[in-house]
């Protein structure tokens, strides 16, 4: 008999994969720490002593990349529905603040350190199994971030999103298209095969 569809998922997913064995022995609060960095090795979007804005920071992997690379410089802004792991939140002190907030609901005026150099945002929304709705609050998600861009990301600024690719991806991908002097789409190695996450760059807003 041929395997079901959710069978064959489980065959595929593994949680403690190569990634999440990775983080655990190099200290990362989260396997996705890895997407972030091949983004990086790629384009070198962030600098020592920049300013970055980390949309949907816990539990905080993307922000510890973040940090290293900025050193004793610079300062990192997280936001996130949820509280940071507490490893960060003993960062407080140094160059980083983080706030427990909705991206759709906080203030401009709280983005104190504006303009940012880098907006980053993993922001994924809980997922209901249903692609579609996943995809339009993804998608949803993505233009809020095309929206902060507009307002709070310095000139020639670079920016990188999470989209679950959908119907609407294209429009995602114009947003982002019309504002920078150059974009991509990229799936780096740490994404689950089983996932329809890709990340879009934007590099240089104009
Ligand atoms: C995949 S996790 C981010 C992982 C993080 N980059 C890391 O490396 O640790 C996605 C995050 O997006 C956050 N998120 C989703 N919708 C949000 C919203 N409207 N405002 C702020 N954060 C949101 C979730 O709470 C969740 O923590």
């Amino acid at each position: 008999m041929a395997p079901s569809a959710q069978c064959l998922l489980t065959m595929t997913y593994n949680p403690q994969d190569h990634y999440f064995k990775l983080a655990k022995k190099e200290g990362f609060v989260a396997r996705s720490a890895y997407k972030l960095d091949e983004i990086q090795k790629r384009w070198h979007l962030i600098r020592r002593g920049a300013k970055v804005l980390d949309l949907g920071c816990a539990p905080g992997s993307w922000s510890q990349v973040v940090l290293k690379i900025l050193g004793a410089g610079g300062f990192l802004r997280g936001i996130d529905l949820k509280p940071v792991d507490g490893i960060l939140q003993k960062l407080r002190a140094q160059n980083a603040e983080f706030m427990v907030g909705d991206i759709f609901a906080v203030p401009i005026e709280q983005y104190t350190e504006a303009p940012y150099d880098v907006i980053l945002s993993d922001m994924a929304p809980n997922t209901t199994g249903i692609a579609v709705t996943d995809q339009t609050r993804s998608e949803e998600l993505c233009m809020r971030v095309v929206e902060l861009s507009d307002k709070v990301l310095g000139q020639s600024g670079h920016l990188v999103m999470k989209l679950f690719m959908g119907g609407g991806a294209k429009n995602v991908e114009i947003a982002v298209k019309n504002r920078f002097k150059s974009h991509h789409l990229f799936r780096p190695k740490g994404v689950r095969k089983e996932s329809s996450e890709i990340y879009v760059v934007g590099i240089g807003k104009k």
